[in-house]
């Protein structure tokens, strides 16, 4: 099963920043659900958004008012919490992907911490299964948190790509190649264990192209950078830059 999967590469559209945006005066704009249908209009494969515990961008309304506005397929991130575990029966979204989260943090800085919190996650992830939910974890590049991941009962890892972000902002280096290295054998490794592989955290048009060359990867999520971007060129154009730089990376 190792190598590339014959799968295209799918980008999934994080909108929680435009949510960031309203929040910042409050009221209605911009409206996360009129991004989220301009992201389908651009080619997007997927919505994704984040409800965190603080609601500091997308609340619960924007969860219903999104999944109305587009057919797209939903990922909704969150906290492994009993709150957001009912929240994801009630709204069954296709795709959860549990992710860690500090409040003091300014964004998810690290990786959900799966082995040796079996028990506990492998409980918490059976309901979201029944209610029809692809479930990921978003973990490090590291082979215990994968293995972690397929003991516990998820489909899908998403691995951090974070640090490569940083590492690899100022160009080549010793820690950006071994950033790079750890994410190519990760990837390799949980499609090898059966597990579908996406991607996401700090890519942009700079540095999405190793991920995007990564093989078993078949699925990035990007938020902040597309946000970001669409004040200077649109978010339609700033989507569609990043889908022909995946597709290049591709080939
Ligand atoms: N994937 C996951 C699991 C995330 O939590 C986030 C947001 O931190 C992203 C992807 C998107 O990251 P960014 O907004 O930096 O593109």
């Amino acid at each position: 099963m190792n190598g590339r999967t014959d799968q295209p590469l799918r980008l999934g559209v994080n909108i929680d920043h435009v949510a960031t945006l309203r929040n910042a005066r409050g009221g209605r704009d911009p409206d996360p659900a009129r991004a989220a249908q301009l992201a389908q209009q651009a080619g997007a494969d997927g919505i994704t958004l984040h409800l965190r515990e603080d609601r500091r961008h997308i609340v619960d309304a924007d969860l219903s008012a999104v999944m109305a506005a587009v057919t797209l397929p939903i990922n909704l991130e969150m906290a492994a919490t009993a709150e957001m575990q009912a929240i994801a029966v009630k709204y069954r979204p296709h795709a959860v992907c549990l992710v860690p989260e500090r409040r003091e943090e300014r964004t998810t800085e690290g990786g959900l911490e799966v082995a040796g919190d079996d028990n506990r996650l492998r409980d918490y992830i059976a309901p979201l299964r029944d209610a029809g939910a692809r479930v990921s974890l978003f973990i490090a590049p590291d082979e215990a948190q994968v293995e972690a991941a397929a003991r516990v009962g998820a489909q899908i890892v998403e691995l951090h790509v974070g640090a490569y972000a940083e590492h690899c902002a100022n160009g080549q280096s010793a820690e950006c190649d071994a950033e790079l290295r750890r994410l190519f054998s990760a990837a390799a490794f949980a499609h090898e264990i059966g597990l579908e592989v996406h991607a996401g955290h700090g890519l942009n048009f700079n540095n999405v192209g190793p991920i995007a060359a990564i093989p078993e990867v078949v699925e990035l999520n990007i938020g902040h950078f597309l946000i970001g971007e669409a004040v200077f060129i649109g978010l339609d154009a700033a989507i569609r830059e990043m889908r022909r730089q995946m597709i290049l990376a591709r080939m």
